[in-house]
């Protein structure tokens, strides 16, 4: 286990950008964290490592958003392991692309066994502890 401690939304986004080096196609990493943790800017941070152009915004309303390397989910709003079947989600964790997954605990029966994960937790102002 290593942790981190960043001081600004930045710092988080480098660390993600080096974090995501090690990632290899098809992997998939949850992201855990409380609301307004971090979990998103660590995607943001992980899409500029992988060589992500665009701007890489939260899915909360699309469930999961497709970048040329990667997708991003936020099953915060997925209802039922159902509806995420019903999306498609097994294929996009089959497609051999790098999966990050925010609210995972929504969707556990569909995810491999073999999930890396980064926890994210607020320290105090600006200030956020990762733990991988
Ligand atoms: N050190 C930090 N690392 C990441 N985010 C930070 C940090 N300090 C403050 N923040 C703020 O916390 C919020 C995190 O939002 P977001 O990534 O959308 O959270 P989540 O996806 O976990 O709900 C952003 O407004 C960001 O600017
Ligand atoms: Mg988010």
């Amino acid at each position: 286990m290593a942790t981190f401690l960043s001081h600004s939304p930045e710092e988080t986004r480098s660390w993600a950008e080096q974090y995501a080096k090690q990632l290899s196609p098809g992997d998939v990493v949850l992201l855990e964290g409380e609301m307004g943790a971090g979990k998103t800017v660590l995607a943001q941070g992980i899409a500029r490592g992988l060589g992500v152009e665009e701007d890489v915004l939260s899915p909360t309303y699309a469930y999961v958003n497709s970048y040329a390397p990667m997708f991003h989910f936020d099953c915060y709003r997925i209802g039922s392991v159902r509806q995420a079947e019903e999306l498609g989600f097994a294929d996009y964790f089959d497609a051999g692309r790098i999966c990050l997954v925010e609210w995972s605990e929504n969707i556990a029966p569909l995810l491999p066994a073999d999930c890396k994960k980064i926890l994210i937790r607020k320290r105090g102002d600006g200030e956020r502890e990762i733990v991988t």
